[in-house]
């Protein structure tokens, strides 16, 4: 049999036991369709043949509107650092919700929700909210070219920073090209010899450096060989601001990556845990940059009819006073473990699947070279993960297509062994189809 053969094959029987398990979740997305463009609404959470469509969740867990069950490892693409309901951050809202939503004027709990940010990060000493990550990298975007007097952006293949034209991945986008290449330059990830070279080269049209804390919806790969601090460095002495994109980064330890890495960025942007589930975005950064944000100083616009509504600032108090040392201890201990039981499953079945990743955030990969940066994590096989991820899914562990994995503090050891369990018994599965299709995927993988 051909290889295209073997694969339309193999694909129809994993996508067909997919199709019967979620006849609602179809019927659902029938229904959307008339009103939502392919009856989705946003480009990231689509996979083939459609996606599942959620009934409810609580803690680590969630159900399909099929009634199958699920251990969440999404986690709303790294959101939901308590899980789903948290008693506290429930019982916050409820309160808040009866006695107003959207209000005209500021209200207590926002102090006390800045103070928690400032705290978290030491770098950030004042902060701004929004409601998603994509505007708080607009305006520490907007925030760069108003201090510097200058345009341009640079920024690193494959790290992720949200809906912004001159940020937004994937670069070849249509519509999306034009107002990148005019305002941005893209360098490898990782790669300090050619930051180097494109910042000096380009310090008087550069605003800013901006760069992920580790790389998220790229791969989920950390900096290597003293990138980040690297970057630090040569952005002071060039003069040029440094953009620290913590959205996803904040929740492996208490100061984010920053601390682990030991710098400190002009500007953080964050988003995702600091709200609790509800939306989020913030700036915080340099005193004297921020002030520019400041009523008294009135030099960078920034506004927002949502901007810290009461219920993300009361859910984003109630999460972030629960994110003890030991809370983060234990979710980047889960996500060792779960790093290392799946490597320990890969390295028995003899395949090259790698993980990537540091703490509570991995990904899964499927390649023959080590996954580095933008590129090879691009390079990748994702006609496999696609199977793997329909494999998955039959096995009640659900998380983004790409195969990031994501810890929540409710989720437990055994969690863990049931996800490991599932990787083995999938891979065991598709392992003879690896070997026909994928030759060079059979061996011992790469370091990544
Ligand atoms: C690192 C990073 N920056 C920015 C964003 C944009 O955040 P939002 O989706 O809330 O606009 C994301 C979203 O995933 C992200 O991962």
């Amino acid at each position: 049999m051909s290889s295209e053969k073997l694969l339309a094959e193999v694909t129809g029987k994993y996508e067909d036991t997919y199709r019967k398990r979620t006849p609602k979740s179809r019927e659902v997305l029938e229904k959307a369709k008339k009103y939502l463009p392919g009856g989705d609404t946003r480009s990231s959470i689509w996979f083939n043949p459609y996606p599942i469509w959620i009934d409810s969740a609580g803690g680590c867990r969630f159900t399909d509107v099929d009634g199958h069950e699920y251990i969440d490892f999404h986690n709303c693409y790294t959101t939901m650092i308590l899980g789903h309901a948290n008693p506290k951050v429930v019982a916050a809202v409820r309160e808040q919700a009866a006695r107003g939503t959207a209000l005209g004027a500021l209200v207590p709990a926002v102090t006390r929700w800045a103070e928690l940010v400032c705290n978290w990060v030491d770098s950030v000493d004042k902060v701004r909210f929004g409601n998603t990550g994509s505007e708080a990298v607009l305006m520490a975007i907007r925030l760069a070219r108003g201090h510097t007097g200058r345009d341009m952006i640079l920024k690193t293949e494959g790290c992720y920073h949200g809906n912004y034209d001159p940020v937004v991945y994937p670069t070849d986008a249509t519509g999306i090209t034009r107002g990148t290449q005019r305002e941005s330059i893209i360098v490898p990830y990782n790669d300090k010899a050619a930051a180097e070279k494109a910042i000096v080269e380009n310090r008087h049209r550069l605003a800013a450096v901006i760069v992920e804390g580790a790389m998220g919806a790229g791969g989920m790969i950390a900096p290597r060989d003293g990138y980040l601090e690297f970057l630090r460095r040569v952005t002071t002495e060039n003069d040029v601001i440094f953009i620290l994109d913590e959205v996803i980064s904040l929740r492996l330890a208490m100061g984010g990556a920053q601390a682990i890495y030991d710098i400190k960025p002009d500007l953080t942007t964050m988003a995702k845990i600091i709200g609790g589930g509800y939306p989020v975005g913030a700036i915080g950064g340099r005193e004297d940059l921020m002030q520019l944000f400041s009523p008294q100083v009135n030099k960078v616009y920034h506004a927002g009819t949502l901007n810290a509504n009461p219920i993300t600032a009361v859910a984003g108090v109630a999460t972030m006073e629960q994110l003890t040392v030991e809370a983060i201890d234990h979710l980047n201990a889960l996500g060792e473990a779960f790093a290392d039981g799946v490597r320990a499953v890969f390295e028995r079945l003899n395949i090259k699947g790698q993980v990537t990743g540091l703490g509570s955030l991995h990904n899964i990969h499927f390649s023959a070279q080590a996954v580095v940066d933008g590129k090879t994590a691009r390079e990748t096989n994702k006609e496999l993960l696609h199977l793997f991820y329909l494999g998955m899914l039959e096995r009640g562990m659900f998380f983004p297509s790409r195969g990031l994995f994501v810890m929540s503090t409710p989720m437990t050891r055994q969690d863990i062994d049931a996800a490991v369990r599932a990787v083995d018994e999938v891979v065991t599965d598709l392992k003879p189809a690896i070997g026909e299709l994928w030759p060079e995927l059979i061996g011992k993988a790469p370091q990544s």
